[in-house]
């Protein structure tokens, strides 16, 4: 059987990247970019993920890694020591490299590499890739396809550095040839480093095949800088993006629109522009969002209207055939079948029936200063524009809330509710 280990090289120091703590956890479309590279590692050898990391992000990665082992490397002395660090922890016969901070590599590209490896027998191989712009990486000596050597950017003679065939980092090997070989790595003596990619010229002058496969440019951009970030992050968007339109899914300016790693969209959504979306929301089929809309952890059932310029966060499930509109806030509310909430409310901790239509600027007052409170409203309610619901309060099926009532009383069935001072008109002599 084909057992396999991976394991992600996450020692560095992110010096470059400028963030309060590792660049490893930050946030990319929602997921830490570290956790991107880990589902990749776990869908391809389970249980068996060794991250490398280092004395001041083990806690950090722990908090978001689980079933893995850690191992830390103490000084960053290059990768070919970062893998050294893995080897006791590695049970099986075949080793996978990943590196933490190049999260666009696809599962596709990795069955790709393992297929070559297996097939071709060899003990190991490479991804590579081929770019315009080979500035900083390593480049592939070949000859007549055979990979002879990987050079690193400041070892580069002036005609190995127009080379554009260039080393991902991602490899497969078994992992006794590996090690056995890893040992005979030099340390670099411009940059006090010992390079994992020198092992190939090592495997070529002692014969061992390797080989490698090339994958596009776009999967092996690796996140050193905030600049780097935000190209890695435009591809990602665009790869979900792209995803969506295939089922039918039309974003009238895709661009301008922010999705994230886990959102679902069903068939004949249309997404207007400037749309974001956050975790953990699912947007149902025959839905449309309008321009500005900002929705984080919210299910929006079948043929709804939301926004423009609708926000709505999390816990909130908004049912079939409702509309939200322009400047309307929801929070942790259930709100269900044909309701409409069109302009200008607030609705907080409520629960709220079906076919209710809650007017213009109603606001659910649901915080006392100390402890949010509830409001339910039951089906059929009617409530007049500008009104307050006082929490905890429930409104109970078919009553009435005249527009402008601040409601502090729990409204029977079928009944109406107003509260309002009586209107003085005063005749234009008296104002003079
Ligand atoms: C590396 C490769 C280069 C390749 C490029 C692709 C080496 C020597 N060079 O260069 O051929 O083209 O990646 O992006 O491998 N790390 C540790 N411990 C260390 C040093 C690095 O864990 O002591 C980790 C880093 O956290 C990172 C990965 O290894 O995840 C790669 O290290 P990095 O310093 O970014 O290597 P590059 O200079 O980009
Ligand atoms: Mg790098």
């Amino acid at each position: 059987m084909f057992s396999i280990t991976t394991v992600i090289l996450a020692a560095g120091k992110s010096k470059r990247f400028k963030a309060t703590s590792s660049k490893l956890v930050y946030p990319l479309c929602g997921l830490p970019i570290i956790s991107h590279v880990y589902a990749i590692a776990k869908k391809i050898s389970g249980k068996k993920v060794v991250v490398v990391c280092n004395n001041e992000n083990i806690n950090e990665l722990k908090s978001i890694l689980k079933d893995c082992v850690f191992v830390i490397q103490n000084q960053q002395r290059g990768t070919a020591d970062a893998i050294e660090q893995a080897q006791n922890k590695i049970n099986s016969k075949n080793v996978l490299v990943l590196f933490g901070d190049t999260p666009l590599i696809t599962l596709s590209s990795i069955k790709k590499l393992i297929k070559k490896f297996l097939s071709s027998k060899v003990k190991a191989s490479l991804i590579a890739f081929r770019t315009q712009k080979p500035f900083g990486y390593g480049r592939l000596l070949t000859k007549n396809n055979v990979l002879e050597e990987i050079v690193e950017e400041i070892n580069l003679n002036i005609y190995q550095k127009k080379i554009n065939l260039c080393n991902s980092g991602v490899l497969i090997a078994e992992k006794k040839i590996l090690f056995d070989n890893t040992k005979k790595i030099k340390i670099n003596r411009i940059k006090k480093e010992r390079y994992l990619p020198d092992i190939f010229k090592i495997f070529h002058s002692n014969n061992f095949n390797s080989n490698y496969i090339e994958c596009n440019e776009d999967e092996m951009l690796g996140i050193n800088t905030l600049e780097d970030y935000n190209k890695v992050q435009s591809i990602l968007q665009k790869r979900y993006i792209d995803k969506f339109i295939k089922i039918g899914v039309n974003f009238l300016k895709p661009k301008t629109c922010y999705l994230s790693y886990d959102t679902k969209i069903e068939q004949n959504v249309i997404i207007e522009s400037n749309v974001t979306i956050k975790e953990k929301t699912i947007i149902k089929k025959d839905s449309i969002i309008k321009s500005n809309s900002y929705l984080e952890g919210v299910t929006i059932g079948e043929k709804c209207n939301i926004g423009p310029s609708a926000r709505i966060r999390p816990n909130s499930i908004i049912d079939k055939n409702s509309k939200v509109g322009n400047f309307v806030e929801i929070k942790n509310s259930k709100i269900g079948k044909k309701v409409s909430i069109a302009h200008l409310s607030y609705v907080g901790d409520a629960d709220v029936g079906n076919n209710v239509n809650i007017g213009a600027g109603t606001i659910t007052c649901n915080y006392d200063g100390n402890k949010k409170h509830k409001t339910v409203i039951k089906h059929n309610v009617f409530i007049g524009s500008n009104s307050s619901l006082i929490a905890p309060v429930i409104l109970e099926a078919n009553s009435k809330v005249g527009a402008g009532s601040v409601i502090t009383k729990n409204i029977p069935k079928g009944s109406l509710a107003i509260e309002r001072s009586d209107l003085k008109i005063l005749s234009n002599k008296r104002t003079k």
